[in-house]
């Protein structure tokens, strides 16, 4: 039996896949059913930063009413019937996940600036958490506001979940940073556990007979997968953090393609959605298969073999796979018109 277990945030963990952040696991019966699927942990929900402000405030409404000393509109804010669960669902949920399974529960804090709210974490820490992903989910709007001034946000953001919990924390980054690189080894600087590559974009549809801006949810395709590959090999070897992969993440091919790159898990959610839970067994499945065929005899002993450290021709990872790729593009056309 070949031996897939993977170290990741400092657990050991069965198997190289994690379900991502996904209504999904907010049912218990679904939570078991991953376990016996295969996953080897599972990422709840996320808890928002504008939840934990709504509620708050809506505290501090509800106290003061009748008088004048709540000024401050709620409007700004998405209604509070909006966000999936309430802080307090949301650690019975937590606590609950935990009672159900062997397998670790991670939980998810998803937010863009340094507040009282990051003391959550350290609820999240007490009522089981194995360890926290921290989803930081920022857009730059305001031409005033710097690049430098955004990383520095994240930077204080994480370092004081760090060091509000005892538990590792991971990030979720976005893949819109200039130097990933750099970033990722000032997150290890200030106490993270890992990185999470990527969060995927959220943009808004228009409607041009509506004259509206609309929120879109699409699934992702397996296409996604080749930014995090790129930059999951990058890393692997040059910071001292574990990488998770999400996006993309369909196949067996796509997990063996994650660890290559230097990945210790492969998360998957729109597949799950699409093919269902069972999916995670059959891509198991098919992937003890393949590493049998080739005799490995551990997941292990790929990880990062197509890193950036480990292949002979750096170039695909550089300038020169940018022009190979264009150049080769309109050879193929210029024979082609022949
Ligand atoms: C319906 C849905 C809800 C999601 N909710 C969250 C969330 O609350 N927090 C989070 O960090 N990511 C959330 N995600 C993003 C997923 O965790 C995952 O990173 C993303 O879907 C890419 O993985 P995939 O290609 O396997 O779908 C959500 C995704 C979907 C489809």
């Amino acid at each position: 039996m070949i031996d897939i277990s993977m170290q990741y945030l400092g657990l050991k963990l069965s198997s190289p896949i994690v379900v991502a952040s996904t209504p999904l696991s907010e049912s218990i019966d679904n939570i078991r059913h991953m376990e016996d699927a295969g996953a080897s942990a599972i990422v709840l929900t996320s808890l928002f930063e504008e939840q934990l402000a709504l509620e708050s405030r809506t505290l501090d409404e509800d106290l003061s009413r009748g008088t004048d000393s709540f000024a401050e509109s709620l409007g700004y804010l998405p209604d509070l019937a909006d966000y999936r669960m309430t802080q307090e669902n949301y650690l019975e949920s937590l606590r609950r996940a935990r009672e159900a399974v062997a397998i670790p529960i991670l939980a998810s804090l998803n937010g863009a600036t340094k507040g009282g709210w990051v003391r959550f974490a350290k609820e999240m820490e007490q009522a089981g958490a194995h360890a926290i992903e921290l989803n930081t989910y920022a857009l730059a709007t305001d031409s005033a506001q710097t690049s430098a001034d955004l990383e520095q946000q994240l930077l204080d953001l994480v370092s004081s979940v760090c060091q509000a919990v005892k538990v590792p924390v991971a990030v979720k980054l976005s893949q819109s940073f200039t130097s990933i690189p750099n970033l990722a080894t000032r997150l290890q600087a200030v106490g993270a556990a890992g990185v999470v590559l990527f969060n995927r974009f959220y943009q808004p549809d228009f409607d041009i007979e509506a004259l509206e801006v609309r929120p879109t949810l699409h699934f992702s395709t397996p296409s996604e997968l080749l930014p995090r590959l790129h930059w999951a090999a990058i890393l692997y070897g040059h910071v001292n953090l574990d990488i998770g992969i999400t996006g993309g993440v369909h196949s067996a091919e796509d997990v063996l393609k994650s660890i290559m790159a230097g990945g210790s898990v492969a998360m998957m959610v729109s597949a799950l959605h699409i093919h269902g839970i069972d999916h995670i067994a059959r891509v198991l499945a098919d992937m003890c298969y393949w590493l049998e065929k080739r005799e490995y005899t551990s997941l292990g002993e790929t990880r990062g073999c197509l890193s950036r450290r480990s292949v002979p021709d750096t170039s695909a990872f550089d300038r020169g796979n940018y022009i190979k790729t264009l150049s080769s593009y309109s050879l193929r056309q210029t024979v082609a018109a022949f």
